[in-house]
């Protein structure tokens, strides 16, 4: 099976209650490791690709490790372009032979993301490719950009409808209260999901596949790990996985989880080399980490998207 796009993974995942992981890949260990899991549960996946993964690995190196594991794994596998910022990106992910790009222009006015997210959708359309875009502002880092919790706000519903027919995108991302990276909360707060917008949304447009990115969980075993191992995470925490799973049975089709995957290699890599100070082959603690982001996307699949059996 070649690569697919998302367009029947979303359409399954809507009707049927679950939402499918898009999961970043920056290298071998990252794609299999993820990959490995999703065959095993035979869970349909969204492997994505951010700018700066992009620049790290080269945009060919991830594609044939993809295209990799597509042979190795025969699943529906999409591959997408993760917070694209022009058009220029998201052609040459495109041309490139990406499934599915994001354009996030939801830093700019609406009628500027209007514009650039139009002008997306035609060049994709035209290729056989899908567009996720964003309404809204999430609070955290993604590639260059941080966004502070005071200037992040929630996606307005009464401006969905205009936003989704103007552009002709094919799903959409929403502010809800999730954020980019470790450090989502001040320690001791109680994180709550804006289901209330999601269900205002998922009004306004039914039948239409919703995103929500900075989905990552921040397991506490994981940050005592670095923190155990010589690393200084204070105050990392995330999305409580359960309001995760509410969602996904809603109009959420796809989750993006990133930081949890770092964390899960990271602990690992970092306890390997407190307990092995004298070992320097790379495969001897790339293997274990490689195992721990299987396990992580494992856990993923099963307790907070409910993919697994669907591909
Ligand atoms: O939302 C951003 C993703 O976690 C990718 O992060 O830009 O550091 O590759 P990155
Ligand atoms: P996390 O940082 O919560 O894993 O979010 C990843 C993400 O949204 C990628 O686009
Ligand atoms: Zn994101």
């Amino acid at each position: 099976m070649p690569l697919v796009t998302t367009k029947e993974m979303f359409e399954k995942a809507y009707n049927g209650g679950y939402a499918v992981g898009a999961f970043n890949v920056n290298n071998m260990e990252i794609v299999q490791g993820i990959t490995e899991a999703a065959a095993e549960l035979n869970a349909p996946l969204i492997l994505q690709v951010s700018k700066g993964a992009r620049a790290y690995a080269n945009h060919t190196y991830l594609i044939k490790l993809v295209e990799a594991a597509v042979i190795e794994t025969g699943l529906p596998i999409a591959l997408h372009l993760d917070h694209g910022n022009s058009f220029e990106l998201c052609k040459s992910c495109i041309d490139g032979g990406f499934t599915s790009v994001m354009i996030d222009a939801s830093s700019k006015s609406f009628e500027e993301n209007i514009a650039l997210t139009r002008q997306v959708v035609e060049y994709a359309h035209d290729h056989g490719v899908v567009v996720e875009a964003e309404l809204g502002t999430l609070a955290g880092i993604e590639d260059e950009v941080n966004v502070s919790a005071e200037d992040s706000s929630y996606t307005r519903p009464e401006d969905v409808q205009e936003f989704v027919e103007r552009t002709g995108c094919d799903s959409l991302a929403i502010a809800i209260g999730t954020s980019h990276g470790a450090y989502k909360f001040k320690p001791g707060t109680d994180p709550k999901l804006r289901l209330d917008i999601l269900e205002e949304v998922q009004k306004r447009l039914p039948g239409f596949p919703i995103v929500l990115h900075g989905s990552s969980s921040v397991p506490q075993e994981f940050v005592k790990m670095i923190n155990e191992n010589g690393g200084n995470m204070p105050g990392a925490i995330g999305i409580p996985e359960e309001q995760l799973r509410m969602a996904a049975k809603m109009a959420v089709c796809k989750i993006n989880i990133d930081s949890d995957l770092r964390l899960a290699m990271t602990a690992t890599i970092r306890k390997y080399f407190n307990e092995h100070p004298d070992h320097f082959d790379p495969r001897q603690y790339l293997a274990p980490a490689r195992t721990a982001i299987k396990e992580m996307v494992k856990h993923k699949i099963v307790d907070v998207l409910g993919c697994d059996g669907k591909a």
